[in-house]
């Protein structure tokens, strides 16, 4: 499949994997990016900018094919050292990077300076004007379902995609929700090119995360995540656990006066216990509604070619078919 998304990054099929904290480890990248779709290294898991210039030249090792490091601007308890991320990320010879959180304007000039096309993530119309304003490449636009933070709008991506197709001039793919080939079709049909996926890649055999997380992913339905930190204008949909039950208890008691020291047990150093130790009780862990749609765990190359192979079928037949004034009985499944 060719699409604006596809020859910006020069990868076969419009798929993106999103950055993700913990999950976003040189072997997920690199499966991703060996399977036609885009990988990316998440920078700030990477603890110095030595480290993520490891993780690089281990995922160069693993693939030929183009891959990108994620670089989030988020409020974190200590801000890092951006410029020598970015440093480590043009050494690397890495010619894509994903933004997200707050604006990467002042980062733009040494991005463009070295190259690299930037993708921006945003939850809203006004922030990837921003970003095409700003000489951003491309935007991730992510919708209200998104695991992980959705902004404060409440936006979902059938409203999203095409009020951002009304307004974008550059190309941008839909986040947020995305699992299947349905997802896919109906993400092109509203006007993106091509599509992010986050929480699905987590549950495929190549993710390096403890296998109680992919468990939980089958067996968690659409009705299982939860917003927190909505106080704190830093929502996050996680998915729900013992320790999230007591982080929204806390919320409820302390109001509009929470503060981040309030649930700092509840939302610090929780991923390495979810992700390495298989704790699924923890805390806050980023997770989409999505979770409702993944029913098994393929190799990242099965997914991405049912995938492909999937809205193939769908565009030719189901929608032909229409056209065609072929009536249909049943709707249309995701075969897994
Ligand atoms: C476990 C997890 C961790 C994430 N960590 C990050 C992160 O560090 N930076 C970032 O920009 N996005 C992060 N995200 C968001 C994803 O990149 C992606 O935008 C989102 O998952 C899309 O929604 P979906 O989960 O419905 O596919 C994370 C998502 C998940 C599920």
């Amino acid at each position: 499949m060719k699409t604006a998304i596809t020859e910006l990054f020069g990868i076969r099929h419009p798929i993106i994997q999103g950055g993700m904290h913990y999950v976003g480890f040189a072997e997920l990248a690199a499966a991703v990016s060996n399977a036609g779709g885009l990988g990316i290294i998440t920078g700030l898991t990477q603890k110095t900018p030595e480290l993520l210039a490891n993780e690089i030249a281990r995922c160069r090792d693993m693939t030929d094919k183009p891959f990108g490091v994620n670089l989030t601007f988020l409020p974190t308890f200590s801000a890092p050292p951006y410029p020598e991320y970015i440093a480590a990320i043009r050494e690397g010879g890495v010619k894509i990077v994903e933004t997200a959180g707050r604006s990467p304007e002042q980062y733009m000039p040494a991005l463009k300076a070295a190259g690299i096309k930037v993708i921006h993530k945003c939850t809203s119309v006004r922030h990837s004007l921003k970003a095409e304003k700003i000489g951003c490449d491309a935007v991730s636009v992510d919708g209200f379902e998104c695991g992980g933070h959705p902004g404060e709008d409440d936006i979902p991506n059938m409203i999203l995609l095409p009020r951002a197709a009304d307004e974008l001039k550059i190309p941008f793919v839909a986040s947020g929700g995305m699992a299947d080939a349905r997802s896919l079709v109906a993400a092109l049909a509203m006007g993106a090119a091509g599509m992010n996926m986050g929480t699905r890649f987590i549950a495929t055999k190549e993710a390096p995360v403890h296998p109680n997380v992919k468990k939980a992913l089958v067996e968690a339905t659409e009705l299982d995540t939860r917003l927190v930190m909505r106080a704190l204008r830093n929502t996050e949909r996680v998915l729900r656990n013992k320790g999230v039950e007591q982080l929204i208890q806390i919320e409820r008691e302390r109001g509009a006066a929470l503060k981040i020291d309030d649930i700092h047990d509840q939302v610090a150093g929780v991923y390495p216990k979810v992700m390495v130790d298989g704790d699924m009780d923890a805390g806050a862990w980023s997770c989409g509604m999505v979770a409702g749609l993944i029913n098994d765990v393929p190799t990242v190359k099965e997914l991405i070619d049912r995938i492909m192979m999937e809205a193939g079928q769908i565009i030719r037949q189901r929608l032909t078919g229409f056209l065609d004034g072929v009536v249909e009985s049943a709707p249309a499944r995701a075969v897994a």
